[in-house]
This record gives structure tokens, C-alpha cells and sequence, in this order.
């Protein structure tokens, strides 16, 4: 047997009184593509900071093609052949795209100090043209580009040099988290000719489907330790499950137990933006509405016409049967909107406060008024009343944000949108980066909500679980409003059909 590319063993990592990681091993042999599985916290990322020498261990052996070695920066890890795609977007937004490309290298500068930028956006295009994408201009700022292209970014600086170095390890945290399928497509064929030059790639996902159509070998984490490292091929879907949970999950979606109500909560008469247009539907008490559509066609630009994020150009609403004034979000919370935004980092979080804060936020304008929170005592309750309901693995309500998981990080939004019954939910990818046995504690909380008689309304990439979980979806098509159908007795194909251009 080939000896491993990369090893480690004993890892472990104590963060104050909260184990991380205990004892944690893991092999990656040459040509291999090898999973890394567990739910949000598992400590997937702790065990990878500790190879990108980001994260100092507590113990760790390492060795490389049976070498011991020593990791104490991430310049030691880059000199080792080790290249990293972290889950976190370390984007520096004030730079260009090709700078950030090449910001964690040692890039050759001429005179000393001065950049050869004419080289540097040549070499950048080179590396993007080698993952088959053009439409990024490497002079661009990285703020102006989408959270999809800041990742594809990042992809694309781990990938510098790919062509020369014959015996690397790629680790790649959560990768596609925030890519179309298309774009995970040419990733997989850039994994697949690394695989075949016979570098190994650590890849960690909680998309199942994925696992199975690129990885061959799998280990699977539970509350810091490795439970199993075992071969896809005589793994399944539900063998994973049981091992990352301890626990058989069944069916991926709860059942609808609450019919919708007759009262029409929301009353889209006509509404747009400059970014979509011809936008009119009818949203009833208690039900869950669904928006699909390819990536680009105006699903997140209809959540954020709704909560008032952009500004309109018609706006014709009813709220529970009076006119709804143009709002801005602030206002938007006040009248009972409640909305969870698709890229957590960026558009919703402090990552530098409390849980407590975090989940409190939107809510304060309330206290003035007799509302829900009295003083930090019940500020308090509340925030752990509500980590409980979402899952969330935290030390308690006073842990900083940063700390969290990346899954566990979209819990606390999830749980500021659900401090009290809002009159409409408005939901965007609200399982991304979440473990598969969370993904069906949020699903349960959706439809409790709905049950509650909230109107709920849910943006989702992932067709299936807008099926399972939506009553009817309303298909977004080139930033308009293109069907409004029946989600019961649907199929994916049927409405994946929908999504693209009828006319081809
Ligand atoms: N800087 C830190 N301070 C305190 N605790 C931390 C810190 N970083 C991570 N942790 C804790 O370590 C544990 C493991 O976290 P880790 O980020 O490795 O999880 P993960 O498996 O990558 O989860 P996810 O799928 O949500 O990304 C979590 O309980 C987390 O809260
Ligand atoms: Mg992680």
C-alpha cells in the first residue's frame, strides 16, 4: 500500500473548557479524494486550521510522505506543498481581484518592491482561465464582486502553481457553499485532473451528494474525535448520517400538519426594483411559498425587495389588507418582517459580539415600547431559549460569534428571525452550510412558524427542499416572475424545466 501523502495524528485542540478536537487522525494517500464529514462543530475546521498552521494545536504529530514535519504558520504549510480554501471568504474587499489571488503568496516583485502589475493580471487570468472562468476582470475590486466570485477567488489563489507542483495536498473547506452548479461542475474537473497528477485533496461538504460523485474515501467527526475513515464505494447515504448523528434520520423533510389559512397575509400586487421586475402573488396565513430559479435570475433580489434593501420603482403591497408603505429594513422588522439573509458573514452578523447580542439585535427597538425584552436578564433567556430551539453549539449566550462554527454561525441569524412569531418570514438558502441533522431541526421550526400563522417565504438553490418543504414556488426566470405553481406531486425535473427558458 502507497504510504500516506499526508498524515496526522493526535490532534488535539481545548478551547478554554470546550474540546475541540480530541485525539483526531486522518490519512490522505496520493490520487485520493477524501471527505471530511460531521455536523456544525464537529471540529472539521479546527482539524484543518491545525494543517494550515493557523490554529496552534495542543498536540499534533504530522508527517508528509512519512516524514515527520512541523507546522507553526501558514508559511511553513505553503513551503510544504499544502494549499488551502478555507471556509471563511478572507477577502480583502479594497483590493483587486488578482491582487487577492496572490495576497498570501511569495510573489515575485520587480526592483525589490515595486509589483509587475502587468504580470500579476496576466498570471491571475491564467489561474481563472484554468478553472474555466472569464467573466472575472483580475483588475477588478473584490467588494464589487458577488459572494460566488469573491469564492471562486479564493479557489483560484489555492490553485496558483497547481500545474508545476507534482505532489500537493489540496484541503478545501465548504468550497461550493456559495457556487452555482455550474461553477461547482469546473471545480470538480480541476479535483479530478489533481487527483490524476496524484496530489490528494481533503474535501469537507455537507452536501451528500457531492461526497458520493467525487470523493472515495470518507471520515466522519462527531464532537471532536474521528468515529470512522472508511471507502465510499461500501458506504451510503444513510451509513453517513447515522455516524455524523448516532442517530437514523428517515424522512429529510417533518410533515405538514396545519392547513394554510384562507387570510391573505401579503398582497403582491406589482412590485419591482432595478434589479427584477413583474413581480405579483397572494401569500396566506400559515403558508410556506417557495422561490426557485437559476442562479442570477432574482431570487435573493425578490427577498430583498421585499424587506425594503432596494430601492423600488412600483410598489403596490398590502399588508393583512391595508397598504404597506415603502419600507427600509429597520422599518421592515417593525411591521412584523422578519428575514435571514443568504450570506451571513457580510450581511448579517457582528462577528465580534455576543451570541446574545447577535440574536437581540433587530429587536431592541421594541423594549422602549413594553415589548418582549425587560432588561438583560430576559435579553438573556430569550437568546438561550432560542439557541436551544435551533441546535446551537456554543459555550452560552455571552460566547462571541466568531467562535462558532460556520454552521453554527447561521443558526444564530436563524434564531434572531424567530425571537418572536414574525407576520412574514422571509428566508434566503436558510440551510446552507448546515449539518444534514440540523437541516431537519430548521425545517421542523419553519413549518412550526408557518403553523403559527406566519407567512413564510423561502429562496432555496436546492430544488428538492423547496419541494419538500414550500406548498406552492414562485419561479423567478431572467429577474422576473415567471410561474407560480402547485408544489405538491412536483418533481425536481419538472421544476427544474421551469427555471430554464421555456422557449428553449
Ligand atoms: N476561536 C475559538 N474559540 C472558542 N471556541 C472555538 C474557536 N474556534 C472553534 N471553536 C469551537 O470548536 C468547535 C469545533 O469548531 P469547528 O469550526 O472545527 O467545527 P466544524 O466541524 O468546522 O463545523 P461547521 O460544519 O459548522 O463549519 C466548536 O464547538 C467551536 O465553537
Ligand atoms: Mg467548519
Amino acid at each position: 500500500m502507497a504510504s500516506p501523502l499526508l498524515s496526522i495524528s493526535n490532534a488535539s485542540k481545548t478551547y478554554g473548557s470546550s474540546r475541540a478536537l480530541i485525539e483526531a487522525r486522518l490519512e490522505i494517500l496520493p490520487g485520493q479524494v477524501h471527505a471530511l464529514m460531521g455536523e456544525n462543530g464537529a471540529g472539521k475546521s479546527t482539524l484543518i486550521k491545525i494543517l494550515a498552521g493557523v490554529v496552534a494545536p495542543d498536540s499534533a504529530q504530522i508527517a508528509l510522505s512519512g516524514q515527520p514535519v512541523t507546522i507553526h504558520s501558514p508559511q511553513d504549510a505553503f513551503n510544504l506543498g499544502l494549499r488551502f480554501i478555507h471556509q471563511e471568504l478572507n477577502i480583502v474587499p479594497q483590493l483587486s481581484a488578482a491582487e487577492n489571488i496572490f495576497v498570501s503568496l511569495p510573489y515575485p516583485r520587480r526592483a525589490g518592491f515595486l509589483v509587475n502589475w502587468a504580470k500579476l493580471h496576466a498570471d491571475a487570468e491564467q489561474v481563472l482561465a484554468q478553472l474555466g472562468i472569464h467573466h472575472i476582470d483580475p483588475r477588478q475590486q473584490a467588494a464589487r464582486l458577488s459572494p460566488g466570485d469573491q469564492m471562486l477567488i479564493k479557489i483560484a489563489s489555492a490553485f496558483w502553481g497547481a500545474e508545476r507542483a507534482a505532489t500537493s495536498v489540496y484541503v478545501m473547506d465548504e468550497p461550493t457553499a456559495a457556487l452555482t452548479g455550474d461553477e461547482t461542475e469546473r471545480l470538480f474537473k480541476v479535483i479530478r485532473e489533481l487527483q490524476n497528477k496524484g496530489c490528494g485533496v481533503l474535501y469537507v461538504t455537507h452536501r451528500m451528494r457531492e461526497v458520493f460523485e467525487i470523493c472515495d474515501m470518507v471520515t466522519v467527526m462527531r464532537d471532536g474525535r474521528v468515529v470512522e475513515t472508511r471507502p465510499i464505494a461500501s458506504t451510503t447515504p444513510s451509513d453517513l448520517i447515522r455516524l455524523m448523528t448516532g442517530r437514523d434520520l428517515e424522512q429529510a423533510y417533518p410533515p405538514r400538519t396545519l392547513p394554510v389559512e384562507q387570510a391573505v397575509t401579503l398582497d403582491v400586487r406589482d412590485l419591482s426594483t432595478r434589479q427584477i421586475s413583474g413581480i405579483h402573488f397572494q401569500l396566506h396565513a400559515g403558508e410556506i411559498l417557495g422561490v426557485a430559479g437559476l442562479t442570477g435570475a432574482g431570487r435573493s433580489e425578490l427577498l430583498a425587495a421585499l424587506i425594503g434593501a432596494e430601492r423600488r420603482l412600483t410598489h403596490d403591497v398590502l399588508l393583512d389588507g391595508a397598504p404597506l408603505p415603502p419600507l427600509d429594513p429597520t422599518r421592515a422588522w417593525e411591521r412584523g418582517f422578519a428575514y435571514v439573509p443568504e450570506e451571513r458573514r457580510t450581511q448579517g452578523l457582528m462577528l465580534s459580539r455576543s451570541i446574545q447580542d447577535n440574536i437581540t439585535l433587530p429587536h431592541l427597538q421594541r423594549i422602549s415600547r413594553g415589548g418582549v425584552f425587560l432588561n438583560r436578564a430576559s435579553e438573556k433567556r430569550i437568546s438561550t431559549e432560542m439557541g436551544k430551539s435551533v441546535q446551537l453549539k456554543s459555550t452560552g449566550a455571552e460566547q462571541i460569534t466568531r467562535q462558532l462554527s460556520g454552521g453554527n454561525q447561521q443558526k444564530v441569524l436563524f434564531a434572531r428571525a424567530l425571537v418572536q412569531t414574525p407576520r412574514v418570514l422571509l428566508l434566503d438558502e436558510p440551510t446552507r452550510g448546515v449539518d444534514v441533522g440540523a437541516k431537519y431541526d430548521i425545517y421542523t421550526l419553519i413549518r412550526q412558524i408557518s403553523g403559527r400563522g406566519a407567512a413564510v417565504i423561502v429562496a432555496s438553490s436546492d430544488l428538492g427542499e423547496l419541494l419538500g418543504l414550500c406548498d406552492r414556488v414562485l419561479v423567478m426566470r431572467k429577474r422576473r416572475q415567471s410561474a407560480l405553481v402547485d408544489a405538491t406531486g412536483m418533481t425536481a425535473q419538472e421544476l427544474l424545466t421551469l427555471c430554464y427558458d421555456e422557449a428553449g
